[in-house]
């Protein structure tokens, strides 16, 4: 197996190589390299096997090219910019979130080799009037750039797989959450640092109130569920290769509740209220009463509980954890 991480050098990329080193095998098969493919070249993984690090622009159809060649076998596109830089920067969303999956998809196809491609999208392509709660086979209806750009994705991947050039994997991922490190530009960057921050004994500001309600998943479980995402048999996919991760809805108020429980009362009081109109625009649009039937049906799991979240970010990433 040669696997490829497009976006390498990001959040999950970097957890998913550290996982597929450890596991040395991905579909039963021994892992004989890993490629790790990013805008600057991802930090390095030691592992058994030879792991590359390398820069790759996917919005540059030759960078794409060098990056896939016929012997890869397994290909992760993570590579993105996420919802609020997206929506700030209208035209940068379009060439990366769009048209990457594009040169992608025509690099596999100019191959001919039909390898299997897990593709990240997200929970940001349902909103507006579709009813609730939300199944796999509910409308697409993205109320931002970011879920327009990953709705667009997944119905190239969707036809390139129909069309025998790939054999996709679409999953929709649930807000990644503790998510370790600095904030990132998503417009759901709060919804790690309230927890990550505080955890760390700093301030952080929590633009909505309590009982806003949102649909999570632990790093931990997400890197878990995108190495069954490649695993899974193609004709258990059925007509559309795309679905949801499992996560869990929580309130911020049962959030902060299963900080308490695990780290005690201190973290929590360093959570401040404070109104962000223009955070609150775009997170009151996505969607929270998610069904993601299909995927756990193949296999696909969610956390127990928030406290299983704050539990793996204290084992996995806190700082000298
Ligand atoms: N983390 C979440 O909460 C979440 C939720 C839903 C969907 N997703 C999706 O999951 C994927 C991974 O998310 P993440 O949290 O690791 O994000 P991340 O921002 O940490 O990583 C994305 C990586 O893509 C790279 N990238 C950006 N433009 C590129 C380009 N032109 N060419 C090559 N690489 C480029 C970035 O440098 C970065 O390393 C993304 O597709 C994201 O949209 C994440």
């Amino acid at each position: 197996m040669d696997v490829l991480i497009i976006g390498g050098g990001g959040l999950v990329g970097q957890k998913l190589a550290r996982k597929l080193v450890e596991r040395g095998e991905l579909r039963g098969k021994p892992i004989d390299s890993l490629v790790l493919a990013d805008v600057f070249n991802p930090p390095a993984v030691s592992a058994d096997f030879p792991v590359e690090s390398t820069t790759c622009d996917i919005t540059d159809a030759a960078s794409v090219a060098n990056a896939i060649t016929e012997k890869t076998s397994v290909i992760y596109l993570l590579a993105a910019i996420v919802s609020g830089q997206a929506e700030a920067e209208l035209e940068l969303g379009y060439s990366i979130n769009m048209m990457g999956a594009w040169n992608v998809l025509e690099r596999v196809r100019e191959l001919g080799t039909r390898p299997i491609l897990v593709f990240t999208s997200s929970i940001a392509v349902y909103g507006g009037e579709v009813p609730d709660p939300i199944h796999d086979h509910s409308f697409l209806n993205p109320q931002t750039s970011y879920g327009a750009q990953k709705a667009i994705g997944e119905l190239l991947l969707n036809d390139y797989s129909r069309k025998g050039f790939v054999d996709g994997r679409g999953f929709r991922l649930p807000t990644i959450s503790v998510r370790p490190g600095k904030p990132n530009a998503a417009a759901s960057g709060f919804m790690s640092s309230i927890f990550r921050e505080p955890l760390n004994g700093q301030e952080a500001i929590c633009p909505v109130d309590r009982d806003f309600p949102h649909f999570y998943l632990s790093p931990r479980k997400c890197i878990e569920n995108l190495v069954k995402g490649a695993e899974l048999d193609a004709a258990d996919l059925g007509q559309n290769r795309c679905m949801m991760m499992p996560g869990r809805m929580w309130t911020i108020g049962q959030m902060i509740d299963a900080m308490n429980k695990v780290a005690g009362p201190e973290p929590a009081k360093l959570i401040r209220f404070e109104d962000q109109p223009e955070i609150q625009a775009i997170v009151k649009g996505w969607r929270f009463d998610l069904r993601p039937e299909k995927a756990v049906k193949l296999g696909l799991e969610a956390d127990e509980s928030f406290e299983d979240n704050i539990r793996y970010y204290l084992e996995d990433d806190r700082p000298g954890a």
